[in-house]
């Protein structure tokens, strides 16, 4: 019996999927478009959120004990043995040679505040408490500002705001829109109070690991940076500052970590883990 040649099929454009047809009509037009690996499998996104649902219990639990009087340290410890005893990893220890499990930055301490013993909350201080879950090898990340007590007005409306900018930059992420439409939201929002967005540091991927593609700036034009998908998972989390957008890390700071805005007002930020959908973003650290 003779055996038939083989044939080799050659996909038809009625067998590939909308998002496949988007993601070539778009890197034909120059634009940069997802990788394979930055979309999400199901069992990967179950994953994200299984974590994402630990991250948020740790976040919670800081809310029920933080008060004034508290050293930062002591938060870290309340992380640390709701993380662990959860079954999961602080990302944040030992990463790149951070120390601790959160990151603890208060008032004028922009990000990636070091928790430690001596930093006592005081009434009136603003800070934010931002904190990774590993879980089953999936990374979640949020972030969240606490007033400590009663602030001024000029800090409520700052941690306000900045939340706000969370929330408009999250509105405008549209499946198949562009990560620069979140920035140019976020700017927009921030710049009616002639606050300063912070350049220097992005929301990112995440998800399979702590910093996945894309970068997501706080700024920036719409249409511009990586085409947004369904499956994508990333993070949005504006630094805003009272003052100029300009940051510094102290030259006596000898580890390196600590961001604090350039004229040393406040600065607020708000975080989440985000997954696109086919109808806009959903939160997966809530
Ligand atoms: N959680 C921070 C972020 O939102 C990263 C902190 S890195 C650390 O991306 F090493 F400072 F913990
Ligand atoms: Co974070
Ligand atoms: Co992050």
């Amino acid at each position: 019996m003779a055996f038939r040649k083989k044939k080799r099929w050659i996909p038809l454009s009625d067998q590939l999927t909308e998002m496949d047809k988007q993601i070539m009509a778009w890197e034909k037009k120059g634009k940069t478009v997802p990788t394979r690996e930055l979309i999400k499998t199901p069992e990967q996104i179950e994953g994200i959120r299984r974590s994402g649902v630990v991250n948020t219990g740790v976040l919670d639990e800081v809310a029920k004990h933080i008060r004034a009087g508290m050293s930062t340290l002591e938060i870290d410890e309340i992380c640390y043995d709701y993380c662990t005893s959860h079954g999961a990893t602080p990302a944040c220890l030992n990463y790149e040679g951070f120390p601790k499990s959160v990151c603890t930055s208060i008032n004028e301490v922009v990000c990636h505040g070091i928790p430690k013993a001596e930093d006592i909350l005081q009434e009136g201080d603003i800070v934010n408490v931002d904190f990774t879950t590993i879980l089953d090898g999936y990374y979640a990340d949020a972030s969240r500002m606490f007033i400590i007590g009663k602030t001024t007005p000029e800090k409520e409306q700052l941690v306000r705001v900045a939340k706000e900018c969370l929330e408009i930059g999250a509105e405008a992420a549209r499946p198949y829109g562009f990560v620069g439409d979140i920035g140019h939201a976020i700017q927009r929002h921030a710049k009616k109070y002639h606050y300063g967005v912070v350049r220097d540091l992005c929301g990112h991927g995440v998800g399979l690991q702590f910093h996945e593609e894309p970068d997501v700036p706080h700024f920036g034009y719409c249409g511009e940076g990586m085409l947004l998908v369904p499956g994508m998972v990333f993070t949005i989390e504006p630094m805003i500052n009272m003052g100029t957008w300009k940051v510094f890390i102290d030259a006596d700071d000898e580890t390196g970590w600590e961001v604090i805005s350039g004229d040393e007002l406040p600065s607020a930020q708000w975080e989440h883990t985000f997954l696109m959908t086919e109808h806009g973003v959903e939160i997966l650290t809530y």
